[in-house]
């Protein structure tokens, strides 16, 4: 059985960071209604559109398992028609700069009033303080909550990194909250907020740089490369290239073929308790005893070399022969792969992580299912809905309207 069956969102989210939020309690069961502006939308649905006139991809991937209705609650009609969606959910989501559901006329206070047991979930760019009222994307988050700092070579710009740890970084944070509230309420019988900021969520997974921002303080960080560069430290995390974050040392190293495929390469890790069987594997048995490399600290200020000569090792075989040949014993290593070698990846749609979906404008396309699996409840992704694919049928459903009190809505522009 799904999960979170039985649970009504209301679903005001746009763009990435919220979608990915409602998408995933979709995926666990939810019945997620998305709230539209009438003939606009999402502004996703129309971004980066590769088919003509058709639902991108940006919005089919972050909208599954959802059903869309039109609604203005800025409209007498559509304020009503949004009161009675907020008496009959249990969860409202948004991600709306701050202030918008205020301006709706919505503000917490007036929701609680609505259904005290209504659990009300927001992300925004920044939580209270200075910089509360901006609004923020993605790149802002992660160079606001200390990712891009940490992330590039050494000497070079700051980086921003693929993995969109802003938006959907918070989204996964925003739904772990509302799970949470959801659990409470079980006891306490009332809803409550659930707040999380883009800042906030990105200086979460950055935690590990503020571990190390710490440490600085009290000597050099001896496992990233510049100590054994002898370049100094300045008084911030800096930024470590393809450094290991963790105590066992790592880097991204060449293998066949790297001169034509810009993803030839491995991430190999030296983790200690495999250190004898990598220098076997690396022809290099002589280390085992060389007590300049048979600890972890006496290899720390050598890594440069240690990892130049497990370079000239891997560039002699391919990305997954090197994993083939270390995962047997034990040696973490990992394949640089592509977006593409994981489109075709037969094992992730075996465990539908990459699901493939029909849609009726756009034909079929992949999208990534969930990644998180119950073993009681998998989920099954669906398409994204069409813009008010549902509209009659949920004022039907929830607000019990007959087609003529509809037709009116209608025509007032409500919906
Ligand atoms: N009917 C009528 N009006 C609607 C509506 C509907 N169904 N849905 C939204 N609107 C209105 C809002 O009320 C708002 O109007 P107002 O500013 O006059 O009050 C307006 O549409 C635009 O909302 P806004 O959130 O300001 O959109 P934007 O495109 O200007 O900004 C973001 C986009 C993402 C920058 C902003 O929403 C934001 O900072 N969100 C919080 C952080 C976040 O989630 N960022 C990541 C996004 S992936």
């Amino acid at each position: 059985m799904e999960a979170l069956k039985g649970v009504k969102i209301l679903d005001m989210t746009h763009v990435q960071s919220g979608p990915t939020c409602t998408q995933l309690l979709a995926w666990f069961g939810a019945d997620v209604v998305k709230v539209e502006r009438p003939g606009v939308g999402d502004a996703t649905r129309g971004q980066l559109r590769d088919v003509p006139d058709a639902d991108s991809l940006y919005f089919t991937m972050l909208n599954s398992n959802k059903r869309s209705i039109t609604l203005n609650p800025k409209k007498p009609e559509g304020s009503k028609i949004f009161t009675k969606l907020i008496q009959e959910c249990d969860v409202m989501v948004e991600n709306f700069a701050p202030g918008a559901l205020d301006r709706m006329g919505f503000s917490w206070e007036k929701i609680q009033e609505i259904n005290p047991r209504m659990i009300y979930a927001s992300v925004k760019g920044f939580g209270p303080g200075k910089y509360e009222d901006c609004k923020v994307y993605e790149n802002v988050a992660q160079c606001a909550g200390g990712s891009a700092s940490t992330t590039g070579m050494l000497g070079e710009v700051p980086l921003v990194t693929g993995a969109q740890i802003g938006d959907s970084g918070t989204g996964l944070h925003l739904a772990l909250g509302i799970v949470t509230a959801l659990f409470h309420r079980e006891k306490s019988g009332k809803g409550q907020r659930v707040s999380a900021a883009m800042q906030d969520g990105v200086l979460n997974l950055c935690r590990v740089k503020l571990r190390d921002q710490q440490r600085l303080s009290r000597g050099p960080l001896k496992e990233y490369s510049q100590f054994g560069e002898d370049i100094p430290f300045g008084d911030s995390t800096p930024r470590a290239g393809n450094d290991s974050g963790g105590g066992q040392p790592g880097r991204i190293l060449k293998c066949k073929g790297w001169e034509k495929d810009p993803n030839a390469y491995t991430y190999f890790i030296t983790q200690a308790a495999v250190w004898e069987k990598v220098c076997d594997v690396i022809g290099k048995p002589e280390w085992k005893e060389d007590e300049n490399y048979s600890t972890p600290a006496k290899r720390l200020p050598r890594l440069n070399e240690i990892f130049d000569t497990i370079e000239s090792w891997t560039m002699t075989k391919t990305k997954f022969e090197v994993m083939d040949i270390c995962n047997p014993l034990d040696i973490p290593v990992g394949p640089i792969l592509s977006l593409k070698e994981l489109a075709e990846d037969q094992g992730l749609r075996d465990t539908n992580t990459i699901v493939e979906v029909d849609h009726p404008e756009r034909g079929k396309y992949l999208t990534v299912g969930n990644p998180i699996k119950l073993s009681d409840s998998p989920a099954k992704v669906e398409r994204s809905p069409l813009l008010g694919e549902h509209t009659d049928e949920i004022l039907k459903e929830f607000c019990q309207m007959s087609d003529d009190e509809i037709k009116a809505v209608r025509e007032a522009g409500a919906v």
